[in-house]
């Protein structure tokens, strides 16, 4: 498939869009400062691959926000379970936010992700969301693949 260009000039803080890559949902989320202050705080051990060592993205992809901007996350939307469409639930458990940084929450089978796509520990996926190949073409125009 050829690459896609992906035009980011109206998404908002903390909204997503999708565009499709290959047959494949791709989403683009521009993260507020609180969402990546959470993301970037959350407690490591309660992630099966906190640094993403497993080859779900890109090498120049590093650190836990998984993304070449810190405001911009680039994932592939379906479940390394079995393929679902994982939900968008970016908002924090407001009790314990250390419970729900905000994520996505895949309802097929009961898997977790933080907002960089890293999954849970004991949840059905057994790997992070993946990040598809990409880059900036200008601040507001991403080229997916
Ligand atoms: Fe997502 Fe099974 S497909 S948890």
């Amino acid at each position: 498939g050829a690459p896609i260009q992906a035009d980011i000039s109206k998404l908002e803080p903390g909204q997503r869009m999708t565009v499709e890559w290959r047959g494949r949902p791709v989403w683009i989320v521009k993260r507020t400062d609180d969402m990546i202050e959470r993301t970037e705080n959350f407690d490591p051990a309660r992630l099966v691959d906190p640094d993403s060592q497993a080859p779900q993205q890109p090498d120049y992809i590093t650190g836990p926000l998984r993304s070449i901007r810190p405001d911009i996350s680039v994932l592939i939307g379906i479940c390394t379970h079995l393929g679902c469409s994982p939900l968008y639930r970016p908002e924090p458990d407001d009790v314990d936010m250390t419970a729900w940084p905000g994520g996505y929450f895949c309802p097929c089978h009961g898997s977790y992700f933080d907002l960089s796509g890293r999954v849970f520990r004991n949840v059905p996926a057994p790997s992070n969301l993946e990040v598809p190949p990409y880059r900036f073409e200008t601040d507001d125009i991403i080229i997916v693949g």
